[in-house]
């Protein structure tokens, strides 16, 4: 999945994978996941998620990255918010109070955009790309990353077979191998969603479920 993938879908809106909603599995989870009240929370591949918004709304100050210019706008515009745009070495800074989006490459990130991280929000980022990129992508925050900031990441698992991603199944196998090395990788919830997810049913699938996961240095 390289940046001209993306880019081309958000410029014909085919965008699936937003939420119109508040994620359910961030509003039950956050809380309990023993997160630093008020700790700075990084959002990658972040797109115009309404749950930055929600973090916001949990005095969470919001870093997030996306390779779009047009999801960033959209996403301050849709809100009614007026950013101020800085153009930086690698990355052109959107910044709304507490709220900055940072556009451009995640593998372009260093430490030292993320050194006051405590908390890290992964929802859709890393279903969204191709295995080989999910071990680069998994290996480049654990370089990045705060080793002491909490994630919590939600992934999905389906017959591989039966659909082209993205978004792609990540086995549970998967996610320890990746995250196992570096993290405490605790799974906090397994729910059946083909139920409620009619396009992914009319592609095909079977089977799909949801799991949330909470990794941790402790
Ligand atoms: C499946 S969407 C998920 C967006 C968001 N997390 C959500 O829950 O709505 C994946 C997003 O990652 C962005 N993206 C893909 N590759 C990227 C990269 N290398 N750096 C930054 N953003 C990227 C895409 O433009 C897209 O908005």
């Amino acid at each position: 999945m390289q940046p001209q993938h993306w880019l081309e879908r958000w410029e014909k809106q085919q965008i699936g994978f937003h939420q119109a909603h508040i994620n359910t599995h961030l509003e039950t989870f956050w809380p309990r996941s023993g997160i630093a009240p008020g700790c700075r929370v990084f959002v990658p591949l972040c797109g115009k998620s309404l749950d930055m918004l929600w973090l916001r709304a949990q005095e969470h100050p919001v870093l997030g990255v996306e390779i779009s210019p047009r999801a960033v706008a959209d996403f301050f515009s849709e809100q009614g918010l007026q950013p101020t745009v800085r153009k930086e070495a690698r990355f052109e800074r959107w910044q709304c109070a507490d709220l900055t989006l940072l556009v451009g490459d995640f593998f372009d990130l260093q430490a030292a955009d993320l050194q006051d991280i405590g908390a890290v929000y992964d929802r859709a980022s890393l279903i969204a790309l191709p295995p080989p990129m999910r071990a680069a992508y998994a290996g480049h925050m654990a370089t990045i990353k705060p080793a002491t900031a909490v994630t919590l990441l939600i992934s999905m698992e389906y017959p591989q077979q039966q659909m082209q991603g993205p978004p792609f199944s990540v086995e549970e196998t998967e996610i320890r191998a990746l995250y196992g090395p570096h993290y405490q990788v605790e799974r906090l919830l397994q729910v059946d969603v083909l139920g409620e997810n009619p396009r992914f049913r009319e592609r095909g699938l079977t089977q799909l479920s949801e799991k949330v996961y909470r990794l941790s240095t402790a």
